[in-house]
């Protein structure tokens, strides 16, 4: 072979990821005083609960009962129209654009987390559930000189990546998410997750919430489908 110089090709429309993990962080504007709704009704809901509930991942701190969205307050009800805005536009990002229209429906399960100097979560995944949604209401004052103060921690579940890499590049396996009032974070149920003690003043609060996806089929129609019942005792 001749050193002639190589043909040039657009290597950026050659190169994609593949088994690519969706995830959404958007900052909602003009939240503040939603927010403070939100903090007072859940800093009301843990005063009012004398179980002392810790029945999720938290280490210390406190974890509201589910169904938090199902509230008629207007806080909680423009909260719910927020995540169910991110949760359609990243589906509307997902799906193929082949022309058809999908009509998709969402069933939320939601409860706040109460957390203090002192308290974490520890790495979990939220089993029976598609998405993810965390958002933030109070960041409390965290310790900056300690490191991952109260920040949320997304592990990647590919051990194999960290075998060997380059080192920082968007591949990174450790997604760390900075706590900040109005801010909302979307990831699959599956990505195991914690959040590194809090070391600070005041109330970190966030709302977690599930999200599972139901798309109407319409081109089926129930009578199409074979129905298995089954009894037991
Ligand atoms: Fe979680």
């Amino acid at each position: 072979m001749t050193e002639e110089a190589l043909p040039t090709i657009d290597f950026q429309q050659s190169i994609s990821t593949m088994f690519g993990t969706p995830f959404v962080s958007v900052d909602w504007p003009d939240v503040e005083e939603m927010n403070q709704q939100i903090y007072d009704l859940v800093a009301a809901e843990e005063q009012s609960d004398d179980q002392g509930r810790g029945i999720r991942s938290n280490a210390g701190g406190w974890q509201s009962r589910g169904n938090l969205l199902m509230r008629s307050d207007p806080c909680i009800v423009r909260l719910k129209q927020m995540m169910e805005t991110t949760i359609f536009e990243l589906l509307g990002a997902l799906v193929r654009k082949d022309g058809s229209e999908r009509t998709f429906t969402l069933l939320f399960d939601s409860w706040a987390n109460v957390c203090r100097n002192g308290n974490y979560n520890v790495v979990h995944s939220h089993p029976n559930a598609m998405y993810s949604i965390v958002y933030y209401v109070s960041s409390g004052e965290p310790d900056e000189s300690i490191p991952y103060s109260g920040m949320l921690e997304l592990l990647d579940p590919r051990e194999a990546t960290t075998f060997i890499q380059v080192t920082n590049t968007i591949l990174d396996a450790r997604m760390f998410i900075t706590n900040r009032p109005g801010r909302m974070v979307v990831f699959p149920s599956w990505v195991k997750h914690m959040v590194h003690p809090f070391v600070g003043n005041g109330v970190r609060i966030s709302i977690a919430c599930n999200v599972n996806v139901v798309e109407e089929v319409r081109t089926s129609r129930p009578q199409d489908f074979e129905v298995a019942k089954s009894s037991r005792r």
